[in-house]
Order: structure tokens, then C-alpha cells, then sequence
């Protein structure tokens, strides 16, 4: 029996299950600063939900089969069909604007490398009917907010900005018409992936003359929004598209995040789906693939499921996170939490009564624990250490016919002798002052 994962799966063992609840608990957190509900869907969707919509790239990496019924199923790729499906299911009963967020497990069979497993976790949070750039910004804002809720900064992250109208425009107004498009956003998707003589002669591949594919390339030098709108200023969509992007910067501008934010035209994104201002986040050193990614999805709702809704959302995944966190050394000192006591046994003959003592402690809502079998004091302790237990509460016989116990604080050393009473005020005392919450990250960084 091979004792090892699939290829592109993870075991969670306690460490990396608890480096995992503290990035859901700051995603958690960080959704519901910014007025989101939880959410959550099928694993199992039919594999008709995402040949619709997702994209040739999506639909090639899916985790697809017929289940005993003889339907056609797929273990989710992404969250965004599943959440159109049940947006539209329910129309218009819900208050709108919808603000969403959930944590799936997703699939994709994709080549194992760096930063990309073949499942993984993403925080999706979306707003559903709002057309205006301020959801745009105000998603963004979520975004790099709960990065800098891990301790990463301006210096360590930043959003490259697009919109895919503008650029359909500029291709338009490059003579390049909607077949050509759709091969240039497929070449351009994997610009900082593949070399440029690859992704012109994708682009010719798609139907474009080799003059056109170099026009586009050049496109792709750096220019900043100005540059483009003097250029191309005989076109009303550049200007248009200019005018909301410029409306959305000022937002973030406000906001006091600009140094977080830039426009890129190179940002397309692979999924089909995106129809306005899409977005992705990198590293600074790009030393990482994309940390999180996404845009406005306006269509989506009414392809699956005939309501048309304006929307859009962002995910982002474990796994990038996770690498750069230890990259940059911004993980918590500590993430396991520690038992409040371990029950110490000096007599084999007091287990009963300290059954009967855990149990009290448990429902008063302590963390405990105990041996289960009988051992010496020496290993007890060393349970204890390993558990990393704040207290040892020691029951030996000369203190128990006294109605006592031994209470030792295992980092002090200290020891007293009291009443159970007492055990609860000191373990609650201790608890005051040992917050579960992790000590502050900047602590942590070189
Ligand atoms: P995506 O760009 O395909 O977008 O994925 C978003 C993020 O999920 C990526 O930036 C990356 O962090 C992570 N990710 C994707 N694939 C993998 C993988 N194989 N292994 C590890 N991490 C991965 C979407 O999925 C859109 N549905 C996001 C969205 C929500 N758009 C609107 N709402």
C-alpha cells in the first residue's frame, strides 16, 4: 500500500492544519470587515456548468467522470459557476447588492509545480448587482486589506489592474475583429509566463498578421492610462473604459491604498467570463505565481441561468499565500493552541475522582487532558510539556484527603497547593492572560 498522497494533493498534518485555520480565520475576518455573509455549494457540479463558461484552459484541467446515475459530474474547479447557479436560482428574492463570501476545496488537474497543486483552497468573496466601479474598488480594498492582515505590505504585494473592454477597444481600433480577440486575450494571458516570440506566434496562429501580433505586443510596454488615452483618443469605449477605470483608482486613491494598486494592460485572466475590470495580485519580486485573481463577471449569470445581474469577485488561494508567508517569515510564532491543564495521576486509586474532576473542568469550558492508561509521574509531566499545557493539576493522595491538589504552572514553575475551586480562578486568570489570539506578526519578522 503506497502510504504517500495522489501527486498534487496535500496531507494536513496538526502543524499544517493549523497554518491552514489561521489563514481561513483571517480571510473570515477579513470578509466580514467588509459586510460579507458565508456561502457554500456542491463539491459535485455537472460538468455542464463550467463547459459554458470557464474557458478552454479550465475545461482542459478538469476532474470529470460519469457517476452511477450516468450523469456527466466534475469536482469544482472554481466557486464562480456554482455561486452564479445559486444567485440566479433564487432571482430576485435576494436583497441586492449580495455580498458572499465562502472557502472551497477546489480541483484542477493541472501540472504540479510551484505555487499550483491539483487541489487547493480559495477564498472567493463576490458582489452580485452593483455595476459601478466603487464595487470594483471596494473588492479590491477587501483584498489587499486582508493581505496586510498576514503582515504583508505595499513592499511585498501589489494589484495589477486591467480592464478587458479598453483592451477589446484598442484591438478594435488595431483593426483586429472578435475571432482575432479571443486569440490575442488567450496569447496575452501567459505574457509573463512564455516568451514573446511565443505569444506572437500564438497570436499569428489565431488569425492575426504578423504586423497586427507586433502592434499588440507593443501594446504591452508598460504605458500608463494617460498614455493610452491621448493615443487612442479618437476611439468614445477607450475613452469611456478610461473614465471608469480613472474612477476607480480615485476610489482606492481615497481609501489611502494607490500604492497597492497599478494599471497593467497585460492582465487579462485566463477564465472566458471576465467583461469589465480584472485584476490579479503578485509578489513584488515576482518571485511567486499569482497570490489572487479576479474581475467583473457581468454575463455569467444570465449564460447559466437566464438573470441578468452585474457581478464580480476575486479568488484567492491557499497555497501561493501559504509560500509567501514563509518566504517572508510572517507566519505566528505559535499556531497550535495548548491544553489549559493536564491532569497529573500520583495514585492510580484517585482516577475516578479525577475523571470526575476533567469532566468538571471540560464543561466549564478548560481544555484538559489525561493519561489513559496508568503511567508514571515522569512521563505524565512529559505529556504535559508536549501538549504544551499551561497548568499541571497534580492529584496525589496526601493533598486529596485533604480536599487539595497540586496546581503547577508549567512555565513558572510555581506551584501551589488548592481547592478545585481554585484550579477554576487560576486556569480562568491564566486565560485572561494568555490571549488565544497570535502574538502580533511585525514581532515575528527579521
Ligand atoms: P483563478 O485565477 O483561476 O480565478 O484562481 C484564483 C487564485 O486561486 C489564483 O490566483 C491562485 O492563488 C489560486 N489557484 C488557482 N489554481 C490553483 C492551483 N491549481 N493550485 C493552487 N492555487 C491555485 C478563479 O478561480 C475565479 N473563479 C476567481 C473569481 C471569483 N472570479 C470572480 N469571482
Amino acid at each position: 500500500m503506497d502510504l504517500v498522497s495522489l501527486p498534487g494533493f496535500r496531507d494536513f498534518f496538526p502543524e499544517e492544519a493549523a497554518r491552514r485555520a489561521y489563514i481561513f480565520s483571517k480571510w473570515r475576518d477579513a470578509a466580514e470587515r467588509y459586510g460579507f455573509v458565508l456561502y457554500d455549494g456542491p463539491p459535485l457540479e455537472t460538468t455542464e456548468l463550467y463547459r459554458r463558461k470557464s474557458g478552454d484552459e479550465l475545461i482542459g484541467q478538469l476532474y470529470c467522470f460519469e457517476d452511477k446515475g450516468g450523469r456527466e459530474v466534475t469536482l469544482r474547479p472554481e466557486m464562480t459557476p456554482s455561486l452564479a447557479r445559486m444567485v440566479a436560482s433564487r432571482g430576485t428574492s435576494l436583497p441586492k447588492p449580495i455580498k458572499w463570501f465562502s472557502i472551497p476545496q477546489l480541483f484542477r488537474y493541472e501540472r504540479q509545480q510551484r505555487g499550483r497543486l491539483r487541489e487547493h483552497f480559495q477564498f472567493n468573496c463576490d458582489i452580485l448587482g452593483e455595476a459601478g466601479p466603487a464595487a470594483d474598488a471596494e473588492l479590491v480594498a477587501l483584498l489587499v486589506d486582508c493581505l496586510c492582515s498576514f503582515g504583508l505590505t505595499e513592499k511585498d504585494i501589489w494589484v495589477r489592474v486591467s480592464d478587458r473592454p479598453l483592451l477589446a477597444a484598442l484591438l478594435e481600433a488595431l483593426g483586429i475583429k472578435a475571432d482575432g480577440q479571443k486569440a490575442v486575450f488567450q496569447a496575452v494571458d501567459k505574457l509573463t509566463r512564455e516568451p514573446t516570440e511565443k505569444i506572437h506566434a500564438n497570436m499569428v496562429a489565431g488569425g492575426l498578421t504578423a504586423e497586427q501580433a507586433t502592434k499588440v505586443l507593443s501594446l504591452f510596454d508598460g504605458r500608463k492610462l494617460m498614455d493610452i488615452a491621448s493615443e487612442f483618443d479618437g476611439s468614445k469605449t477607450v475613452c469611456d473604459r478610461i473614465l471608469v477605470l480613472q474612477q476607480f483608482f480615485g476610489i482606492l486613491d481615497a481609501m489611502g491604498l494607490a500604492s497597492y494598486v497599478e494599471f497593467d494592460l497585460g492582465i487579462v485572466r485566463g477564465l472566458a467570463y471576465y467583461t469589465g475590470i480584472v485584476f490579479e495580485v503578485f509578489d513584488r519580486k515576482g518571485e511567486f505565481r499569482a497570490i489572487s485573481g479576479g474581475g467583473r463577471y457581468d454575463n455569467l449569470l444570465k449564460t447559466i441561468g437566464g438573470f441578468d445581474l452585474p457581478a464580480l469577485g476575486f479568488g484567492m488561494g491557499d497555497v501561493v499565500l501559504g509560500e509567501l508567508l514563509t518566504e517572508r517569515k510572517l507566519w505566528p510564532a505559535k499556531l497550535m493552541k495548548g491544553l489549559d491543564a493536564y491532569l497529573v495521576l500520583v495514585d492510580e486509586k484517585l482516577r475516578l475522582p479525577m475523571l470526575a474532576l476533567a469532566h468538571q473542568l471540560r464543561s466549564t469550558g478548560f481544555s484538559v487532558d489525561y493519561g489513559l492508561s496508568e503511567t508514571n509521574v515522569g512521563k505524565q509531566f512529559k505529556a504535559a510539556s508536549q501538549k504544551e499545557s499551561r497548568f499541571a493539576v497534580v492529584l496525589g493522595p496526601d493533598e486529596w484527603k485533604r480536599g487539595m491538589v497540586k496546581l503547577k504552572n508549567l512555565m513558572t514553575r510555581d506551584e501551589i497547593e488548592v481547592g478545585v475551586e481554585g484550579i477554576v480562578k487560576r486556569l480562568q486568570e491564566s486565560r485572561l492572560s494568555h490571549s488565544t489570539m497570535p502574538e502580533p506578526i511585525s514581532q515575528h519578522r527579521d
